[in-house]
């Protein structure tokens, strides 16, 4: 059995990032946790092949967007869609905001973003843990419901 399916429900969020070149990217992550409250520094954990990793190689700062249970259908395309081939935000029809201090944009539907400075990336199995330092913080929401999954196609529901 996956660890996905053996430690649930988590929080859901979308990870943007930017190439070199300046193209920017957004994928869908659940394997999320907080680690600091002061400094606020959060970490997710990352498969490799994914472009986004690419992208956090050559640009190490991401936006780290919430999802709340609006954002369901968002988070399934930005979750299945790799951004090689195919701009997301337009998909998605997720609307782009400026961040101040890192370069990856924000996502305006989120309740909560978070801009971030990489501070460390490690392998570990099949994945790369990457922390990140929250340089800025947007509260547009104080009060929402947030996005839950378990893994595949099953997100629960807060009773
Ligand atoms: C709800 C959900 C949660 C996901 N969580 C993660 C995750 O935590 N880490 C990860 O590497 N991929 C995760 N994925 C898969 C990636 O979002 C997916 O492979 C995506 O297409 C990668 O996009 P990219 O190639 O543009 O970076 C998740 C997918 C979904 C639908």
């Amino acid at each position: 059995m996956r660890v996905s399916q053996q430690i649930f429900p988590r929080a859901v969020a979308l990870i943007v990032t930017i190439s070199k070149d300046g193209e920017p990217n957004v994928m869908t992550a659940s394997f999320l946790m907080p680690i600091s409250f002061e400094p606020k520094y959060l970490a997710f954990s990352i498969t490799p092949t994914r472009h986004t990793f690419k992208n956090l190689k050559e640009v190490k700062e991401f936006t780290f967007n919430i999802c709340d249970e609006s954002m369901l259908e968002e988070a399934k395309i930005c979750g299945s869609y790799s951004g090689r081939d195919t701009d997301k935000f337009k998909l998605a029809k997720l609307e782009k905001e400026s961040s101040s201090q890192v370069k990856p944009p924000l996502l305006k539907k989120s309740p909560v973003s978070f801009e971030c400075r990489v501070e460390g990336m490690k392998e570990f199995g099949d994945h790369w843990l990457v922390v990140g330092r929250v340089l800025k913080e947007h509260v547009r929401e104080e009060e929402f419901i947030p996005l839950l999954h378990k893994s595949g196609d099953i997100f629960p529901r807060l009773k």
